[in-house]
């Protein structure tokens, strides 16, 4: 990776993570305290009613995901599902993915990042997930050659998250559009449903990669 590449996100606004606060009735799962089988950990960020968490994690015994969402009824509705399923391999986790992520997850340590579908933020795009400073920090917890999957139905989402991949993150990536018979979660059900062109970004951290937070 060059300098000028180096210096383009290290130029940006930086991520404060000691201004978070954990999230209420924090506990760090013990797949982080103690990873005793090697597995690779996932995670994914805006899990909904869990439908892409509870089939990644009956396909992929070998991984282990931890799925963060913030609404509680969401919520609510993929923990019991999570618990009848009973699989060893998934974390459900009730919380901000921001501040848990900030306070469980340590550096270099995560081999997929999972963000399906995440709010449009149209009229707010600093909220969307590849314009905010928290995104150095997210890419800090990968490991070399880890991936992060962004999928939207939204054509300028798409547009601007493969621009700041390229241009802010300088990240190589690539982009697809999502087979019209995936049905990954319940908004890519809904919206192929619809007709309409979903969108997904595979990016990838290369080896060597540097954040101001990798320590
Ligand atoms: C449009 S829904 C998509 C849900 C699911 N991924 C799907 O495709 O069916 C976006 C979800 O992300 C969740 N979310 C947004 N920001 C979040 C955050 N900071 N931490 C955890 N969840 C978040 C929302 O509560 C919402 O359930």
């Amino acid at each position: 990776m060059s300098d000028n590449n180096e210096l383009s996100h290290q130029q940006t606004r930086a991520f404060q993570p000691q201004k978070l606060s954990p999230p209420r009735n924090f506990v760090i799962p013990n797949i982080i305290k103690e990873n005793k089988y090697n597995a690779p950990l996932i995670v994914e960020i805006g899990a909904g009613k869990g439908k892409h968490a509870l089939s990644f994690a009956e396909q992929n015994p070998d991984k282990h995901l931890i799925a963060i969402e913030r609404t509680r009824n969401k919520f609510d509705a993929f923990a019991k599902l999570a618990t009848a399923q009973n699989a060893l391999n998934l974390d459900a986790i009730h919380a901000d993915a921001i501040a848990w992520i900030v306070h469980a997850v340590p550096a270099n340590s995560v081999a997929k990042i999972f963000i399906l579908y995440p709010n449009p933020e149209q009229h707010n795009p600093n909220q969307q997930w590849l314009n905010m400073p928290f995104f150095e920090f997210l890419l800090s917890r990968l490991q070399d050659d880890g991936e992060v999957v962004l999928a939207t139905n939204i054509e300028a989402y798409m547009d601007n998250a493969e621009q700041q991949a390229t241009q802010i993150w300088c990240l190589p990536n690539t982009r697809y559009k999502v087979p019209s018979d995936s049905q990954r979660t319940h908004f890519e059900v809904k919206y192929l449903a619809r007709g309409e062109t979903c969108w997904e970004l595979n990016i990838h951290k290369p080896k060597g990669y540097k954040t101001r937070f990798d320590d």
